[in-house]
């Protein structure tokens, strides 16, 4: 395992990192909490020192189930939970207001089991909360010692300006895959610059970036990822397609899984710190751990640009 410093933090974090949204067991199909904590310990003893989680998957749950898998094991792992998401009279909305954030820490310590939060993320903006009223409040709670560091997830380049004005923000949390390069535009710069670590998600395209489907997949109808990730329909499924093809012969030639090329493209990507890697079971933890024994070498890195910008223009 390769390990880096976040952004400005102390911490010390694994270039492959857990999340944790799939064993919330609420939107990609049904999960076994068992399974889900031997999913959590192998990828800890994989050398996977960062599990990323959230409150909003599955309205608490997966936060229990990491709790639950890192006892005994808190001084192996950084935490990096988030706020901002709740459930307010059966709805889920946005609400970063600090009355809402009070209560959301003292809600993921106890269902942790943690006495700090290493990594306290914003999950989503909140148009209808100041900035300021959310940041000062997160600040509180750092100062309090509840959380030891800031960070945010889903902000433009607009917005990291702003919060990086009002307090220390160590990471941004985006999408960010060889499927979704959006924040190559203008935000990935901006981090590179301030020295802002980037914990990507939806590392391996929710499954399409190990190159296990051949064809359009029909996910059971409580397995709704397709809801969230666009590249699951036409015009993009048919590109994905044709780029899991590029990514395959490198496989091929290298001996690897088709999973290790897109992790290692995106490790290797200037300013990406960790790539978050949603594991459901222990194998898949396992070999989403060891990409990281390996990288590609730069013809490797070049064929794939080549390929990227034939098929997206
Ligand atoms: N901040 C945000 O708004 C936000 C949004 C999305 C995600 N996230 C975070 O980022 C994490 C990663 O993103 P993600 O989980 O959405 O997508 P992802 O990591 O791209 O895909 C995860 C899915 O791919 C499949 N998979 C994983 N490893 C595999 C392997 N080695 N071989 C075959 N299949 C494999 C698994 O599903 P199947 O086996 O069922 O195919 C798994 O649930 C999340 O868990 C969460 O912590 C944050």
């Amino acid at each position: 395992m390769r390990y880096k410093r976040l952004g400005n933090s102390s911490l010390e974090v694994s270039v492959v990192g857990l999340g944790t949204w799939a064993i919330g067991g609420d939107f990609w199909g049904k999960v076994d909490d068992e399974r889900s904590i031997a999913t959590i310990q192998r990828a800890i003893d994989c050398g996977i020192n960062l599990i990323d989680t959230a409150p909003a998957y599955g309205n608490g749950h997966a936060e229990r189930v990491v709790g639950e898998a890192i006892k005994g094991r808190r001084d192996k792992v950084v935490i990096a939970t988030k706020c901002g998401i709740v459930k307010e009279g059966g709805r889920v909305t946005r609400n970063l207001k600090p009355e809402s954030i009070r209560k959301e820490v003292e809600a993921s310590l106890t269902r942790l089991g943690v006495d700090v939060i290493d990594l306290y993320q914003i999950h989503w903006p909140d148009n209808s909360t100041p900035l300021e009223d959310t940041l000062n409040e997160l600040v509180k709670q750092r100062d309090a010692g509840k959380i030891k560091y800031i960070g945010v997830s889903n902000f433009d380049r607009k917005l990291m300006e702003e919060a990086t004005s009002i307090a220390e923000i160590v990471s941004l949390q985006p999408q960010y895959s060889l499927l979704e390069r959006e924040i190559e535009k203008d935000v990935l710069p901006f981090c590179r610059e301030k020295g802002i670590g980037i914990l990507a998600y939806g590392s391996l395209g929710a499954g399409v970036l190990t190159g296990k489907f051949k064809e359009r997949p029909k996910f059971a109808d409580d397995d709704r990822r397709e809801n969230f990730y666009p590249f699951f329909h036409e015009p993009l499924w048919s590109k994905a397609m044709e780029l899991v093809e590029v990514l395959r012969q490198i496989a091929v030639e290298v001996d690897k899984p088709v999973a290790h090329v897109a992790l290692n493209w995106l490790t290797q990507q200037d300013g990406v710190t960790s790539a978050l890697v949603g594991a459901k079971t222990p194998e898949q933890a396992e070999q989403n751990a060891a990409s990281a024994d390996w990288e590609l070498t730069q013809d490797q890195l070049d064929t794939i640009e080549s390929a990227y910008k034939r098929i997206y223009g």
